[in-house]
């Protein structure tokens, strides 16, 4: 299941983030700040434990989160993600998974792989900010199922129906988080109108 936040400030900033013009150091700063506010979403359903808190009044019903949350950005672009989630929930531990997608057959090879034990019995959320035609994310939710995790969401920025329907039809547990859906892949397999290449974008090895 793909849920949309379809909020006027994400959609805002996602408006900057699209355009050719926005250069590294913004599209940064708005990766950032989109991550936070999907990945807000995202964690709606966290699961939460009742506690009690002596204010400078009275005792007070609080919630708290009751899970060891593990955030798995997919190198390199998801790395662009990872702040913004962190300040949201700093006490997140952090795993990694290596990925490219060949250029010649499109599909994801991985190269690197560490998670932290949690992964187990916690919640994982695996960020990237393009999920396109969704072979890198299947990877990586192979990886991490393989490794132990069962309750995983995953948080982008750009996807598109094809990504959506790969990643439903191998994982069918998994929800995505995305601030846009997009038409479709154009023949190099870049999301339609999407944003680029979020690496070259995030790390200045584009023209732009
Ligand atoms: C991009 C992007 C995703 C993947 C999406 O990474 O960050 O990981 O492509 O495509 P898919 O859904 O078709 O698999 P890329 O391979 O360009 O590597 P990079 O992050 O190192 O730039
Ligand atoms: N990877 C990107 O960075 N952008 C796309 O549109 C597709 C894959």
């Amino acid at each position: 299941m793909a849920t949309l936040v379809d909020h006027p400030c994400v959609q805002h900033k996602l408006a900057i983030i699209r355009d050719v013009e926005t250069g590294h150091k913004r599209f940064r700063e708005l990766a950032t700040e989109i991550t936070k506010f999907v990945c807000y979403e995202a964690l709606k359903h966290v699961r939460t434990k009742e506690i009690t808190v002596e204010t400078p009044v009275a005792p007070a019903a609080c919630r708290k989160i009751d899970t060891d949350l593990v955030v798995v950005p997919i190198l390199r672009a998801g790395v662009g993600m990872l702040e913004g989630i962190l300040e949201l929930v700093p006490t997140a531990r952090v795993g990694f998974v290596g990925l490219y997608r060949d250029e010649e057959t499109k599909q994801p090879v991985t190269y690197y792989e560490r998670f932290p034990p949690q992964i187990r019995g916690g919640t994982c959320i695996v960020i990237d900010p393009m999920l396109a035609t969704g072979g890198s994310t299947v990877a990586a939710l192979d990886l991490l199922k393989n490794s132990g995790a069962e309750d995983i969401v995953v948080v982008c920025i750009v996807t598109c129906p094809e990504g959506v329907e790969l990643v439903e039809a191998a994982h069918p547990d998994v929800r995505i988080y995305a601030a846009a859906i997009d038409d479709r892949l154009n023949e190099k397999k870049y999301i339609v109108p999407g944003l680029g290449d979020a690496g070259d974008r995030l790390f200045g090895t584009s023209h732009h």
